[in-house]
């Protein structure tokens, strides 16, 4: 591993954060956020629980939306331990995307070279003890932290922590987002305690995890693509399809822009062609989010 700590091109060559204005222009205030999940289309909401075991190994529980009012429903993440992820800010929350988009470009310019192609966000309202699995994101990512305290932990995107095998299960969505961890990769961890007022981003496909430290947090994750991240997610695609076939792709971290573009170009026309199914199933949902309900997970109300 040498000082960029990954294995992937690209002009963000470790974790770094940015201040931002959004706490100040009001977006993260109860009253605001209240309406705001009132109106908010019940299909964008992904409600979570996670549990770990002593060997850091998670497990999932998730929630349906439920007919809480959004005053009862920011209770209920203060007091509990849910994680809610409200997602297309661009569509349910223009206001709060168009100022982050603002951020953003003023972000973007302190990397020479970066160069969005396409953005998207999540608006995430998460409870003081949530804590996020170990994963990565086929994008870049730009954390705009608006309330409460994060602590965001980053590893190297090597073999060992980022296996192009998994990565390949994830971008062709036959697995959720997690890899496997292992408790020896906290050595390797860069460690950033992110306040309001501060936007943290890092390098495309680092692995990463999160812990609230003991308050309800508001954070815009903001996810985008580049030509070099979208080319490596056609070829993750099609060498998912190749190996799914019995084939021995290539690592794409040893291939140069024009292979990887040729089979960004295969990976059109095999989604096209529908050859691999999403294999994420449609959860059942386990809760609804309840005030005073242990860790905020009430009974599913028929
Ligand atoms: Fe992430």
């Amino acid at each position: 591993m040498n000082e960029r700590r990954t294995r992937y091109p690209g002009p963000i060559s470790e974790a770094a954060d940015h201040p931002h204005t959004l706490v100040d222009q009001g977006f993260a205030e109860d009253a605001v956020l209240a309406t705001v999940l009132d109106r908010y289309p019940a299909e964008l909401f992904d409600i979570n629980l996670y549990d770990y075991d002593e060997a850091g190994q998670v497990s999932l529980r998730t929630g349906a939306r439920g007919r809480l009012s959004g005053e009862a429903l920011l209770e209920a993440i203060k007091q509990g331990r849910l994680w809610v992820n409200l997602r297309s800010v661009e569509t349910g929350w223009p206001e709060l995307w168009a100022a982050a988009m603002d951020e953003f470009r003023q972000i973007q310019a302190t990397y020479p070279g970066l160069r969005a192609v396409r953005n998207a966000g999540q608006l995430i309202l998460s409870s003081p003890k949530a804590r996020v699995p170990y994963h990565f994101d086929a994008a870049g990512v730009v954390l705009f932290h608006m309330r409460g305290r994060k602590r965001i932990y980053v590893y190297p995107g090597d073999e060992r922590r980022l296996p192009e095998r998994s990565m390949e299960q994830v971008v062709a969505r036959q697995t959720t987002e997690e890899l496997p961890y292992d408790l020896a990769f906290e050595r390797e961890a860069q460690i950033i305690d992110l306040e309001p007022g501060r936007a943290l981003t890092w390098p495309l496909y680092a692995p990463h995890r999160v812990e609230n430290l003991d308050r309800f947090c508001v954070s815009l994750s903001m996810d985008f693509q580049t030509w070099p991240s979208r080319f490596r997610n056609g070829a993750l695609f099609t060498n998912a399809v190749l190996r799914s076939r019995g084939g021995r792709p290539r690592c794409t971290d040893a291939m140069g822009t024009p292979e990887l573009a040729a089979r960004w170009a295969a990976s059109l026309a095999l989604k096209r062609a529908g050859l691999l199914k999403s294999r994420i199933a449609h959860f059942e949902r386990d809760f609804e989010p309840q005030v005073g309900a242990a860790d905020g997970a009430g009974e599913i109300r028929a």
